[in-house]
């Protein structure tokens, strides 16, 4: 086959089909993919794991799982151990009758012979299903410098802008096709130019801004633009530290969801940023400026999907993207307080805290579990959105405090110390 990138002598190799049918038609489609980008090259995938993004069956993407199928059958697996995104049912999780049919018998009714393809195309371990998966009790956090090939949008900013990584925002299967190839097409924010900032936001807030807002109000003034983000320091300072990432991983996720940003560059506190400063700044960089009226702003123009809008909540979620170890023992501390101070023993709405296995495992071994379960919310390792993605979850009343739920599904978006106040007081 004939292409317009330049390609070494083993990947035309791969192409001509001296590794099998199967694994040339697999890098034809990064480079036509690529080619459609303008990339030049493909460039080896340097991080030791992968990460999928498709973690569920659907009835409806019949056509995914024969594709697996015949990977499998033709030994196309991953050369890389990959983690997953987050599985969708949980037995915890409640639901009513309704929605359980729904899930078994008319959604996810392939989950066990999904999970053993995963298995077989070379998933990391039975605890690696989540979209956090560079949490340190996971174990798939990518170096500085490496080049993935991932498409989970919250996973591939916090990489890209956190860790110093580099990935494109690739569509599911692309990525799997990149860890079986072992190459990825060379364009966007692989190159240093894609990683320039082509807007300059400053933070001018009077307090902490919340970082699902701040997320949120930047993702959808830059779309999938990449942001340099000035002032934010005097809010986080300038560590790199659990709290910071905890909070820029929430603060990422949003910026994804509620635009399409892949990157972002903290002054003073992201590596990249702490590195070359304002050397990152592309000319004619245009600038956003927020404060806390924009804030307001932002989280005043959320759509109310709710059918009723006055209904209570009858249910709430909180770990979109999931958990990490210390938020869940911040929250933890938080209920337990928050419901002191109200009179009361347990949480008033149904109230489910998500967060990767690995993390609930450890959690499940301290003090802190039986006291999170006395407060009555329920721990569990599923993707919110996989649970609210049919048309009965979708009527119930649900409440986050996270912007991609909110994006994605009928949700109401609320701040951590609203969503407090709510499943504590039954006040929203
Ligand atoms: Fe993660 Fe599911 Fe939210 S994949 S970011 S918990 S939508």
């Amino acid at each position: 086959m004939a292409t317009k990138m330049q390609l070494t002598p083993e990947q035309q190799s791969i192409l001509n089909g001296e590794q099998g049918e199967t694994m040339a038609k697999v890098l034809k489609t990064l480079v036509m993919y690529g080619e459609a980008f303008g990339a030049e090259k493909m460039v080896p995938v340097t991080s030791e794991k992968g990460h999928l993004v498709t973690s569920f069956d659907l009835k409806a993407m019949k056509a995914v799982y024969e594709l697996m199928d015949q990977l499998i059958e033709a030994g196309a697996v991953s050369g890389q151990p990959f983690s997953v995104d987050p599985k969708p049912l949980d037995p915890q999780v409640p639901a009513n009758f309704l929605e359980r049919l729904v899930f078994k018998k008319f959604m996810y009714t392939q989950q066990e012979n999904y999970d053993a393809q995963l298995k077989k195309l070379g998933l990391l371990s039975e605890n690696a299903y989540t979209c956090a998966c560079y949490l340190e009790e996971v174990g798939n956090t990518p170096e500085k410098g490496d080049i993935l090939s991932w498409a989970e949008s919250s996973a591939v900013v916090y990489a890209n802008s956190v860790l110093g990584a580099r990935c494109n925002r690739n569509s599911g299967i692309i990525e799997l096709f990149g860890s079986i190839a072992g190459y990825v097409p060379c364009f966007g924010l692989l190159t240093d130019e894609g990683r320039k900032a082509t807007w300059i936001v400053e933070v001018k807030t009077e307090k902490m801004p919340e970082a699902q807002v701040l997320g949120s109000a930047i993702g959808m003034k830059v779309l999938e633009e990449v942001p340099y983000i000035k002032g934010l320091d005097r809010w986080l300072g300038k560590e790199l530290n659990k709290q910071n990432k905890a909070y820029l991983k929430d603060f990422g996720a949003a910026t994804a969801s509620n635009g399409a940003v892949g990157l972002y560059h903290v002054e003073n506190l992201t590596p990249e940023a702490v590195e070359q400063g304002e050397k990152l700044i592309a000319p004619g960089a245009k600038t956003y400026v927020i404060d806390d009226a924009e804030l307001e702003r932002i989280k005043n123009g959320y759509p109310v999907v709710w059918k009723n809008p006055d209904a209570r909540p009858r249910l709430c979620f909180v770990g979109c993207p999931h958990l990490t170890y210390d938020q869940l023992i911040s929250w933890t501390e938080q209920v337990e307080a928050k419901l002191k101070e109200n009179g009361r023993a347990r949480v008033v709405i149904p109230t489910v805290f998500t967060a990767p296995p690995a993390v609930v495992e450890k959690f499940e071994k301290t003090p802190y579990a039986p006291r999170l379960k006395a407060t009555g919310v329920i721990l569990s390792y599923i993707c919110p959105l996989m649970y609210m993605n049919n048309p009965i979850a979708a009527k119930k009343p649900v409440i986050t405090n996270s912007n991609k739920l909110r994006t994605y599904t009928t949700a109401r978006y609320y701040t951590d110390a609203e969503i407090l106040d709510s499943i504590t007081k039954g006040v929203q």
